[in-house]
C-alpha cells in the first residue's frame, strides 16, 4: 500500500473562481474585479461577480465536503476581502468569514490549507504602485500575509504563499491575457523577482511570529521533453526548461537564480532591479514543502524564427500550440503521437511522476504536495445525472503516478484535485468544469457527481480502490 496513512485527500478552489460576493460586506475591488469588465476579454464577458457563490453558501459547501470525507480543502484568501486597498485599513468583515470558514472546516475535520495569493491583487496596489512592478508590493504583501497569520496562524497550519507566478506574471506582462495585461518581457522577469522577495518576506515573517506550521510556494509544472533528438530541439529544450521550471523554482527551492539562463535574458533585456541583500533573504528564507500544480508536459522543438512572435498569445507558457516565447523555442502539438482534452491539453500522467523524480534530483527530498490536478471538461448529464467518467479516468491514472512515485521514494504528502466544486476558469467562463459538485447556473443549487462518489471511495479505502 503507497499511501501513506496521514496522505492528505484534498480538493481546490480560488476565491475569484469560486466566491462570488465581489462587492460585498466592504470588499474591495481586485485586478480581476476590473479587468473582466473590459470588453472582449474573457468568454461571452463572463465574470466571477456570483461564480458559485460561495461567500454566501460555504456552510453547505463544507458539510459536503464532509459528507465525502474529504480530508483537505485547499482555497484562497481573496487579499482585498481582508485589505480593501491592499493594505492599511482592515475590513473585520473580510476578516470573519475566512474565519468562520475555517472554524466550519476544522468541525468537519477537514485540514484547511490556505494559498495567499492566487492572481487577484487588490486594484489599490495596482493604481497607487503599479502591483508586482513594483518593489513596494512585496511589502504590502508581506503586511498581508501578516495579518492571515496573525487571525488564522492558530487553526491554520498549511500555507502556500503564491499560486503559480509563471501564469499571472506571463499572462500579465508578455501575453497580456490576465491584468494588468501588459507586453513587457523585462516587466515580466522583473515582477517575478518582487514576487520571489514577496514570497521570502512571508516565509520570514512565518517563522519571526513562531508558527509552527508549514510554508511553502505552489507552481505548475510542465515538464519539457525534445519534440524529436535533433540537436535543435534539444536546444530549444533548454530554454523552457530553463524558464517554465527553473526560472521559477530555484529561487524558491536553492535562494538563487538560475545563472547562465538569468545572464542571457539580462543581455536581451536589461539589467533587473536584484540586490546582493535580497538574494541573502531568498537564501534564509527556506520552504517547508513545494507545490505542484500538473496538467500537462510541453513538447519542444526548435523555433521558426528568433523573434518575440507569438508573444500576444493567449496560450499557457507550455500548452500545446505554437508558442514561441522570445524566440528561443516553441511547443509543438501532435494529435497522431499524444492524446489531448477538449480543450487541448495533452494527457500523460507519467510526466507528473517523471516531474516529482525532476524536483528531487535538482532540489532533494523536499516534501511534496501536488497541490492541482485535474480534468476540464464539458460533462455529460444524463438523465439528471452528472455522469464525469472521463474525469474520474483522468484522475484515477494521474492517483496511479502518484502511487508509482510514492514506491519509488518520493515523498509525496498530499493530492489536491481541481477543482472542489464547478467554478470559473478564469477566461473560458463556466462552461468548462473541473469539479466533484456541480452547480446549476439557473439556480446555483449543488448537486454530487459520478466523480464525487469514486472519490469518496478512494478517500475512505486510502487509495486502495484507485
Ligand atoms: C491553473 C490555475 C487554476 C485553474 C486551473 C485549471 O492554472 O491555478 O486557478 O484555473 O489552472
Amino acid at each position: 500500500m503507497a499511501f501513506p496513512k496521514n496522505f492528505l485527500w484534498g480538493a481546490a478552489t480560488a476565491a475569484y473562481q469560486v466566491e462570488g460576493a465581489w462587492n460585498q460586506d466592504g470588499k474591495g475591488p481586485s485586478i480581476w474585479d476590473n479587468f473582466v469588465r473590459i470588453p472582449g476579454k474573457t468568454f461571452e464577458g463572463t465574470t466571477g461577480d456570483v461564480a458559485a457563490d460561495h461567500y454566501n453558501r460555504y456552510i453547505e459547501d463544507v458539510a459536503l465536503m464532509g459528507e465525502m470525507g474529504l480530508k483537505s480543502y485547499r482555497f484562497s484568501i481573496s487579499w482585498a476581502r481582508l485589505l480593501p486597498k491592499g493594505r492599511g485599513e482592515i475590513s473585520e468583515q473580510g476578516v470573519e468569514f475566512y474565519s468562520n470558514l475555517i472554524d466550519e472546516l476544522i468541525k468537519h475535520n477537514i485540514v484547511p490549507f490556505i494559498t495567499l495569493y492566487h492572481w487577484d491583487l487588490p486594484q489599490g496596489l495596482q493604481d497607487d504602485i503599479g502591483g508586482w512592478e513594483s518593489r513596494e508590493c512585496s511589502d504590502a504583501f508581506e503586511e498581508y500575509a501578516r495579518l492571515c497569520f496573525e487571525r488564522f496562524g492558530d487553526r491554520v497550519n498549511h500555507w502556500i504563499t503564491f499560486n503559480e507566478p509563471i501564469i499571472f506574471e506571463m499572462f500579465g506582462y508578455v501575453t497580456g491575457a490576465h491584468p494588468p495585461a501588459k507586453n513587457n518581457p523585462f516587466l515580466m522577469y522583473q515582477a517575478s523577482h518582487y514576487v520571489n522577495l514577496a514570497h521570502a518576506k512571508a516565509v520570514m515573517t512565518y517563522r519571526e511570529l513562531g508558527c509552527k506550521g508549514n510554508i511553502g510556494m505552489s507552481n505548475v509544472i510542465n515538464p519539457a521533453y525534445p519534440y524529436t533528438d535533433s540537436k535543435e530541439d534539444r536546444e530549444a529544450t533548454w530554454w523552457a526548461e530553463s524558464f517554465i521550471f527553473h526560472w521559477y523554482y530555484d529561487p524558491v527551492l536553492k535562494g538563487e537564480y538560475p545563472k547562465e539562463y538569468l545572464a542571457k535574458i539580462e543581455a536581451r533585456y536589461g539589467k533587473l532591479d536584484i540586490t546582493h541583500d535580497d538574494l541573502r533573504l531568498l537564501k534564509q528564507a527556506k520552504s517547508d514543502f513545494i507545490g505542484i500544480n500538473y496538467y500537462q508536459p510541453t513538447r519542444i522543438a526548435a523555433p521558426d524564427s528568433k523573434a518575440d512572435s507569438n508573444e500576444k498569445n493567449n496560450r499557457s507558457p507550455g500548452a500545446a500550440g505554437d508558442v514561441s516565447f522570445c524566440g528561443n523555442y516553441k511547443t509543438v502539438m501532435d494529435p497522431l503521437q499524444f492524446e489531448y482534452t477538449k480543450w487541448q491539453w495533452e494527457v500523460c500522467p507519467d510526466a507528473l511522476r517523471d516531474c516529482m523524480h525532476r524536483i528531487k534530483d535538482r532540489y532533494g527530498d523536499i516534501p511534496i504536495y501536488i497541490t492541482e490536478n485535474g480534468l476540464g471538461d464539458e460533462d455529460p448529464i444524463v438523465e439528471g445525472e452528472v455522469l464525469d467518467k472521463a474525469r474520474i479516468d483522468f484522475i484515477r491514472r494521474h492517483l496511479i503516478a502518484c502511487e508509482q512515485a510514492l514506491d519509488e521514494g518520493i515523498q509525496l504528502k498530499g493530492y489536491y484535485a481541481w477543482s472542489w466544486i464547478d467554478l470559473l476558469s478564469w477566461l473560458n467562463g463556466y462552461k468548462k468544469q473541473y469539479g466533484f459538485v456541480y452547480v446549476d447556473r439557473s439556480n446555483l443549487q449543488r448537486k454530487k457527481k459520478q466523480s464525487y462518489y469514486w472519490y469518496e471511495q478512494v478517500i475512505a479505502s486510502n487509495g486502495e480502490t484507485i
